[in-house]
C-alpha cells in the first residue's frame, strides 16, 4: 500500500492540527517520514506558491491557477515524495492532487476529467494510500482561520468555498482510499479516527 497519506479539506478545516498530531505520533513510534505542504516545500514549489496565494494576482485566470498548482505538485513529487517512498518512508502531505479537484474543478467549474489528466501527468499516477477528508461546517471553518486578511484562495467567498467543500463530497465516493472524517468534533477525537484508520490500513505499526 502506497505509504503516501493527504490530508484534504476546506480552508480552516483542520488539517494542520490534525497532521501535529500524526507527526507527534509517528515520532513516538519512531516511524520514518517527510511531511510537507502544497503548493510549496520546495524552493520552486514555495516560489510558485508565492504568485498562487498573492492578492495581487487577483488578474490570474482559472487555467493558469491550475498549471501552477500542477507545476508545484510535479516539482515537489519528483523532488520530494517519489524519492521518500521508494526509501520506504511515509509522506504525510497537507494538499494534494484532491484539491485541485474540489478547488479548480468543483469550485472553479474547469474541466474535471481534464483536471485528473494533468494531475496524473504532475505524479506520474502516484495515487495516496489514504486520503483523510476532514468535513467541517462553513461558519467553523471560518472561526478557525481566525486571519487578520484573507489569501488570494480565500478570497473566494463563501459560496465558492460551499462548491469546495460539495465537491469533497462528491471526491469522496470515488474510491477506498478517501475517508471522511467529521472535523467539527474535537482535535483530539478527530485524531483518534485517523489513528485508527491509518493502522487498520497500514497494520502493526511498529513494523513500520
Ligand atoms: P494554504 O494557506 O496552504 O491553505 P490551507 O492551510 O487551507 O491548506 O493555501 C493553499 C490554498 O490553495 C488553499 O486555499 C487551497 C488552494 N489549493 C487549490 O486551490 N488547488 C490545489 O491544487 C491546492 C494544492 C491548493
Amino acid at each position: 500500500m502506497n505509504k503516501l497519506i493527504t490530508f484534504e479539506g476546506v480552508d480552516g478545516s483542520g488539517k494542520s492540527t490534525q497532521i501535529e498530531f500524526l507527526k507527534n505520533k509517528f515520532d513516538q513510534l519512531d516511524i520514518q517520514y517527510l511531511s510537507i505542504r502544497e503548493p510549496g516545500s520546495t524552493v520552486i514549489s514555495e516560489n510558485i506558491r508565492e504568485i498562487l496565494l498573492d492578492n495581487k494576482n487577483s488578474q490570474l485566470c482559472s487555467e493558469a491557477e491550475s498549471l501552477l498548482f500542477m507545476a508545484a505538485r510535479a516539482q515537489i513529487t519528483s523532488e520530494a515524495i517519489i524519492p521518500t517512498l521508494e526509501d520506504g518512508k511515509f509522506v504525510i502531505c497537507d494538499r494534494y492532487i484532491d484539491s485541485t479537484i474540489a478547488y479548480q474543478g468543483y469550485g472553479r467549474g474547469l474541466d474535471i476529467p481534464f483536471l485528473k489528466s494533468i494531475n496524473n501527468y504532475a505524479t506520474r499516477g502516484n495515487i495516496p494510500g489514504l486520503t483523510f477528508i476532514l468535513d467541517i461546517d462553513y461558519e467553523l471553518s471560518l472561526h478557525r482561520r481566525n486571519r487578520q486578511e484573507n489569501d488570494r484562495m480565500e478570497s473566494g467567498g463563501g459560496d465558492f468555498m460551499n462548491k469546495v467543500k460539495g465537491g469533497y463530497h462528491q471526491i469522496a465516493n470515488e474510491g477506498e482510499r478517501y475517508k471522511v472524517i467529521n472535523g467539527d468534533k474535537p482535535p483530539k477525537e478527530v485524531f483518534k479516527s485517523v489513528w485508527q484508520i491509518i493502522v487498520n490500513s497500514y497494520g502493526d505499526m511498529n513494523d513500520q
